[in-house]
């Protein structure tokens, strides 16, 4: 069996002081929280400061980017070494976000996914279609070319331990998530590209979350179906008051119907 896995997706939220403010929270809350592997993807000047804050609670830190060189002359970037040095152990690859803003392209999106095993971190390689592509009945294409060029050269034996953050992009920040029945269709058909590129074994053990527009009141919907393990969530993630009873939910939905 998969285990669930719930990730925050801070974005360019908080500050250091916010973020501390959050974890004080959560701290409080400890004992609400249920078994299930967390993760907060935060700004990375805040991650030294949440990395010793965190120490006693069952929540693991990644970054929401990287560069993949282990250092060199790449003004503003950061590089896989400087994560691991910390203690990070996650860290997102290929989020809509980057795609569109700073231009990033499966190419990149390639090397960074193998600078994160040769890291020993766990990539959340996001992907998914555009309302555009969406219309055109072209998701499974986009899908299918966007794991296919990431993963060139990736080998069998890291495979298993890679997270595919499904994202449609018109989902995301709109309050207009997926239907559950699509998702896990998506979620299906990433299995399948995976079986044919690897094995139907590492297909049957990597997790697939869902992304965009995740709240407490809709994460069950995703996380009743057998192919979804789990979420990415922005907005409902910043405040422990809105993802608490969001990984309560996910947590409960997974168990009732496995
Ligand atoms: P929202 O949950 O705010 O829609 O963001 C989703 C996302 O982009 C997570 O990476």
């Amino acid at each position: 069996m998969r285990s669930v896995i719930i990730a925050a997706n801070w974005k360019m939220h908080k500050t250091i002081m916010e973020a501390e403010d959050f974890i004080d929270r959560l701290k409080k809350e400890e004992d609400k929280l249920p078994s299930a592997q967390l993760v907060i993807c935060a700004p990375y000047i805040t991650l030294p400061v949440l990395s010793a804050s965190l120490e006693n609670l069952q929540v693991s830190l990644g970054a929401q980017n990287m560069h993949w060189a282990k250092e060199g002359a790449y003004t503003g970037e950061i590089s896989p070494l400087m994560l691991r040095e910390l203690g990070i152990r996650y860290v997102i690859v290929g989020h809509s976000e980057r795609r569109l803003y700073f231009k990033e392209d499966n190419q990149m999106i390639n090397y960074k996914v193998l600078a994160a095993f040769e890291y020993g971190l766990t990539p959340i390689l996001c992907i998914g279609e555009t309302e555009a592509e969406r219309r055109g009945r072209r998701t499974a294409d986009v899908i299918e070319r966007q794991l296919r060029e990431a993963l060139r050269d990736v080998p069998q034996e890291a495979i298993r331990n890679l997270i595919v953050a499904y994202e449609p992009v018109w989902a995301i920040g709109s309050g207009n998530p997926a239907s559950g029945e699509d998702a896990n269709r998506v979620a299906h058909l990433i299995r399948e590209i995976i079986g044919t590129l690897y094995s139907e074994e590492d297909a049957s053990r990597m997790r697939v979350q869902y992304g965009g527009s995740v709240k407490a009141d809709n994460i069950g919907e995703f996380m009743r179906y057998a192919d979804i393990d789990g979420a990415l969530v922005g907005g409902a993630s910043l405040e422990v008051s809105s993802f608490l009873p969001l990984i309560r939910e996910g947590v409960a939905a997974k168990e009732a119907n496995s």
